[in-house]
């Protein structure tokens, strides 16, 4: 969602790094953007609903050059997609601000500073942000930190932001509360973001700031940083390990094929942490041991495809782990009544650490009495696994596309090596059967490899999708996820409206949709379920209902009018579901191209979710 970034260069201008870290935060979902630069006399801004492109054409052509500067991607929450609502704003032509998050009371707040004069030029939150430091700045004889310091005494809900002053044009302002934010630092210059990757062009020296700090900072660096009690705090600069390669397309046309083409070497270095590591609670953390041996239950929270991914890996845990696991969208979740236990293990899976809803979860069930916490993430040093007692990162490398790919397959890579590494831990998995595991893990790059192969296939059922208004997905068992996967992926990438079934429930209502008009995919692997699939196909053949089949090779299907069949590699037992995945990702991925949708910024959706 938002982005936020910001410049201090003592020898150069901004305005090339606020455009080009704002191109590289585009992938987060926006719908206008802007940027504000002092130009040593005054601040000037530029603001454009739509692509960053434009806005930055804009600020060429306007000749805006300066030290120092902030920008901004919005996506719109409070207000309409209009350029008033974009950021930066700016109070009295003094205050410009940019702010990711949403301030809870900002009715109050606007009718206060309505009442001490303020006028308000747009409908949004970030706004009241502007004004309310403006008057404690006009309060205070002008010193700005204390502005900052002073104003967000007022501010309820989650925020960063970055505040610039045209009296000083060598100073910036940043603080945080619940929504990430960065410093990063080059020679005599000082860049700020939301997401690592807006920086990592000109820096890797990165520090993250808390939640309640509020620094000071020049082209030099942190000048002043107070954390939440008001105490002198340091936070330690890091290496940023992101490479510049995953942020670029480098060849592909689309983030999201490249994506799914990496799926072979992401899932491959993920695997590595239990194939070189071994299968122990280590890989979880130090206390990790200790706290899987304490726990008698699971529960995962999650949003979006890392809810699926959780809906996985509930099977894998209870059939390999013999450990009760239920799962749970984070939204629900952190708004009913829930049981504590505090032998309860909490998992949040999340590629970005820093879905709200999830956040919220988490801290509710923290709230609640859960003591343990475990975060999958793919997102280095963000907001859930530092929130977490435990933490393992996916090693997916940056995912740019909205729809997740690589991150999902990771994750489920993840789940898998939880749940065998706890099988054994709580003696239900023999040394035998780790080795046997560990095989499979070591092979299933090379099935997902042949998976990407039936891409010309897949591309050619595409064509059959693409005028279709609806799409049904089937699976049965651990593939039941997988087919809600595939039914969100579609839904995604090419706005066909999709929904995915238990294979058995098909006639308890949706079988009532289909005729010749509902394409239906079928998951079939050659499992133990395969009989009973097979026999839900009949049902849909029944009814004039065309069939398209992902099978294993191994599998006895044969293809005839209204089945099409594609298989998959020999069924490689209990990874089959993530071999799976890749087929639905290519096809939702060939119906967007025949629709041409915009494949990794899908109308609407945003990456990382920061909001309720
Ligand atoms: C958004 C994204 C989805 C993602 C979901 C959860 O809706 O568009 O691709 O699955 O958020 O995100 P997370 O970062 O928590 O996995």
């Amino acid at each position: 969602m938002c982005g936020i970034v910001g410049a201090l260069r003592k020898n150069a201008n901004v305005v090339d790094f606020l455009t080009d870290g704002l191109a590289r935060l585009e992938y987060r979902g926006y719908d206008s953007a802007g940027i504000a630069v002092h130009n040593g006399d005054e601040i000037k801004r530029v603001r454009r609903v739509g692509r960053v492109q434009n806005m930055a054409q804009a600020a060429h052509a306007k000749n805006l050059t300066g030290h120092i500067g902030i920008g901004h991607t919005r996506w719109a929450t409070h207000g309409g997609v209009t350029e008033p609502n974009a950021h930066p704003h700016i109070s009295g032509g003094l205050i410009s601000v940019v702010h990711n998050g949403i301030i809870e009371n900002f009715e109050a707040e606007r009718e206060r500073l309505q009442a001490l004069g303020y006028e308000f030029n747009s409908q949004t939150d970030t706004e009241v942000i502007a004004h309310s430091i403006h008057h404690e700045y006009s309060q205070n004889g002008g010193d700005l930190y204390r502005a900052v310091q002073t104003a967000s005494l007022r501010f309820h809900g989650a925020y960063a932001i970055a505040v610039i002053c045209a009296d000083d044009p060598n100073h910036m302002v940043v603080a945080r509360m619940g929504c990430p934010l960065l410093v990063a630092f080059g020679d005599d210059e000082t860049f700020i973001a939301s997401d690592v990757s807006a920086v990592i062009a000109f820096t890797r020296k990165v520090a993250y700031l808390e939640d309640g700090d509020i620094a000071l900072l020049s082209a030099s660096g942190i000048e002043t940083l107070l954390d939440k009690q008001g105490n002198v705090a340091n936070r330690n600069t890091k290496i940023s390990e992101l490479s510049l390669a995953s942020l670029e397309l480098g060849g592909h046309s689309h983030f999201m094929q490249k994506e799914i083409y990496e799926q072979p070497k992401a899932v491959a270095d993920t695997a590595e942490i239990f194939l070189d590591g071994g299968f122990v609670p280590e890989n979880f953390g130090e206390t990790a041991r200790q706290i899987f041996s304490q726990i008698n239950s699971i529960k995962i929270l999650a949003c979006g495809t890392s809810y699926y991914a959780a809906l996985t890996g509930k099977y894998w845990l209870e059939s390999i782990a013999k450990i009760r696991c239920d799962v749970e969208i984070a939204s629900e979740y952190r708004y009913r009544d829930v049981i504590s236990d505090e032998n309860e293990l909490i998992i949040t899976i999340s590629q970005s650490g820093e879905t709200l809803d999830t956040m919220e979860a988490l801290k509710y069930a923290q709230a609640q009495g859960h003591k343990h916490s475990l975060s999958i993430c793919n997102v280095m040093e963000s907001a859930l696994p530092r929130s977490s007692s435990l933490a393992i990162y996916t090693r997916a490398g940056a995912e740019i596309g909205v729809a997740s790919t690589k991150a999902f397959t990771t994750q489920l890579v993840i789940l898998f090596g939880l749940a065998v590494t706890l099988g054994h831990l709580r003696g239900h998995v023999s040394d035998e059967q780790l080795t046997n595991y560990a095989e499979e893990l070591r092979l299933l790059p090379g099935s997902i490899q042949h998976a990407l192969n039936l891409e010309p296939q897949l591309s050619a059922w595409a064509k059959d999708f693409a005028t279709k208004p609806s799409a049904l997905f089937l699976g049965r068992g651990i593939h039941y996820p997988i087919a809600l996967e595939g039914a969100l992926k579609l839904k995604e990438l090419t706005y066909i409206h999709a929904e995915a079934y238990p294979a058995g429930e098909l006639k308890h209502g949706p079988l009532a949709l289909v005729d010749e008009n509902m394409p239906v995919v079928v998951i079939a692997p050659n499992d133990n379920l395969l009989d009973k699939v097979k026999a839900n196909m009949q049902e849909v053949g029944a009814r004039g209902g065309e069939l398209f089949v992902l099978t294993d090779l191994d599998s006895d299907f044969t293809e005839t009018d209204g089945v099409h069949i594609i298989r998959t590699p020999r069924h490689i037992g209990v990874l089959s579901p993530i071999v799976h995945t890749i087929a639905v990702q290519l096809l939702s991925y060939h119906v967007a191209l025949v629709r041409g949708t915009d494949v990794d910024k899908p109308r609407n959706l945003a990456k990382s979710v920061t909001v309720e």
